[in-house]
């Protein structure tokens, strides 16, 4: 199972938008997602709740896909509480994880994938090298939240094609190649 993790409770995000818009372009090459979206969730208390996302999207997460935006220099605090709140370390360990950043400004939280990703690695998890920033996101998201700026359509496409083949997934499709910057 893949997850799409939209790393942030803000509403009407632009984090979400690009989420979704990842979403979208891995249907297209016959990969299957879901969106957790830390909008819907209360990260701050362990109840039956939370208890029923880790059993049903947490554990049987193989692959996680993180679209995290950069608040004040880094990734947000509730995304470290839905790491730190949940039930066991073990219960991340050994996964695979792609992270993208989402900024209004030109770093596209970079220096907030790289905190992330020391994170996820004390968790067991694996990260794909290839951790894409999307800066000035306002100029790169139209008014209905689709992309609209084709080099980070290009950019995107290139990071999933690598993560599929990295991940060893499996499209239903066989849409997609072997990636050249993998040769
Ligand atoms: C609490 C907070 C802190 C932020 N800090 C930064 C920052 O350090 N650098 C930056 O480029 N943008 C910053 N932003 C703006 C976000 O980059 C912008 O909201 C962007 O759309 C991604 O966040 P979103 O998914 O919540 O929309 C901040 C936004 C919030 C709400």
């Amino acid at each position: 199972m893949i997850t799409i993790i939209s790393g942030t409770n803000r509403k009407e995000s632009n984090t979400l938008k690009i989420a979704r818009e990842y979403q979208q372009i891995l249907e297209v090459k016959g990969i299957e997602t879901g969106i957790l979206s830390l909008e819907d969730m209360d990260v701050l208390h362990y109840n039956a709740a939370f208890e029923k996302i880790e059993n049903e999207v947490l554990i049987p997460s193989t692959h996680l896909i993180i679209i995290s935006p950069e608040y004040n220099g880094s990734f947000p605090g509730v995304l470290k509480m839905l790491i730190d709140n949940s039930r066991s370390h073990e219960i991340w360990f050994h996964k695979k994880a792609l992270l993208t950043g989402v900024a209004t400004g030109r770093a596209g939280n970079l220096r907030g994938m790289d905190h992330l990703a020391d994170v996820l690695n004390y968790i067991k998890i694996t990260v794909h090298p290839n951790k894409l920033p999307i800066s000035v996101v306002d100029s790169v998201v139209g008014s209905d939240g689709k992309i609209i700026d084709a080099n980070t359509l290009r950019a995107i496409n290139q990071q999933l094609d690598e993560f599929i083949f990295w991940g060893a997934l499996e499209p239903q499709n066989n849409s997609v190649e072997k990636p050249e910057s993998v040769n």
